[in-house]
């Protein structure tokens, strides 16, 4: 594995399967009341330039289990926002802490710490990705399923941050994935790019869609997340509108696989992009997922800064 986790792309299958391979013991051993402190007196620092429930007290709880402590930094509070440079604040950090966990808006501030500190950096969601996300998706797939190969996975809704991060991962892992969403609203074009090329080396498949019903066809995974990010709230009434065709509904969830699951990497938007009916319904793993960020992400930690 490399020093960082920044994007998925950066990551092997092999560094996949060890996450995964290591994300399951975290659990099992956690479930069965096992004291693991591999990261014993480890620091890690989270800098926080937007809002969060699920990353923060998952990073956070998951450090305290691991032997180590979590500093919780917002951005506006640090002389980043005086316009110290990320390149001295990335130095400075390096000389205190054992790892950093960063949540902002330009994906490239994020890369750009981590190209100067010289401890590692983990994404914890930019404008572009959210790696912890998707990785965490994949593996509670795998741990429902059995298996994420060859699986369809359907993406509706924006092509946004969660969507880019899943076409990397798709793409590593063999997934066949398929996202329908509005004209205009495509994962990004680099991403896409990228991706595909990943996907015919993996035997995995990238389709982007307009229509949500024939993307839902045979799907083994229906997946959404809310339709304005966090910075688009100015554009939330529009979106509102031109995605309601993308709605996670009962009537779209009947059009899937018998089996389907549905997942959401939450904050859900109830009755927008999914109802209460789906979500609170038989087929919704988003609990499971949401719980699994802590165990997946406490593999990333002992990978990374367990060296
Ligand atoms: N899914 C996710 O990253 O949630 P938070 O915004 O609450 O961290
Ligand atoms: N796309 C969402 C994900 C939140 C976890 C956002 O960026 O706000």
């Amino acid at each position: 594995m490399q020093k960082d986790l920044i994007s998925i792309y950066d990551l092997t299958k092999e560094d996949i399967e060890k996450i995964f391979d290591l994300t399951k013991e975290i659990k099992e051993r956690l479930k069965k009341g096992e004291e693991d402190h591999p990261l014993k007196g480890k620091t890690l620092g989270m800098i926080f330039a937007k809002p969060s429930t699920r990353t923060r007290i998952s990073f956070e709880v998951g450090i305290f289990q691991l032997g180590g402590i979590g500093l919780y930094f917002s951005a506006q509070d640090l002389q980043l926002k005086r316009g110290e440079t990320i390149a001295d604040t990335a130095k400075v950090l390096s000389r205190y802490l054992d790892g950093i966990m960063i949540r902002t808006f330009d994906h490239n501030d994020v890369v750009e710490l981590g190209k100067y500190a010289s401890i590692p950096v983990i994404n914890g969601l930019t404008d572009l990705l959210h790696p912890c996300q998707i990785l965490t998706d994949m593996y509670t797939i795998y741990e429902k399923k059995g298996k994420y190969q060859g699986l369809k996975v359907v993406y509706l809704g924006d092509g946004n941050n969660v969507c880019n991060s899943w076409l990397y991962g798709a793409a590593k892992t063999g997934i066949n994935f398929v996202v329908a969403c509005p004209k205009g609203y495509e994962p990004d074009k680099k991403v896409q790019k990228q991706a595909k090329k990943d996907a015919e080396a993996s035997g995995g498949n990238i389709t982007i869609l307009e229509d949500p019903n024939e993307a839902v066809k045979e799907a083994d995974v229906i997946y959404t997340d809310v339709w304005a990010s966090m910075g688009q709230e100015e554009e939330h009434e529009k979106r509102v509108k031109l995605f309601q065709p993308y709605q996670i509904n009962q009537e779209l969830v009947s059009q899937a696989k018998p089996d389907v699951l549905v997942m959401h990497c939450l904050p859900a938007h109830r009755g927008e992009e999914i109802t209460d009916e789906v979500i609170d319904g038989p087929h919704s793993i988003v609990f499971d997922e949401a719980e699994n960020r802590l165990h997946l992400q406490k593999a990333i930690m002992v990978l990374l800064m367990g060296k």
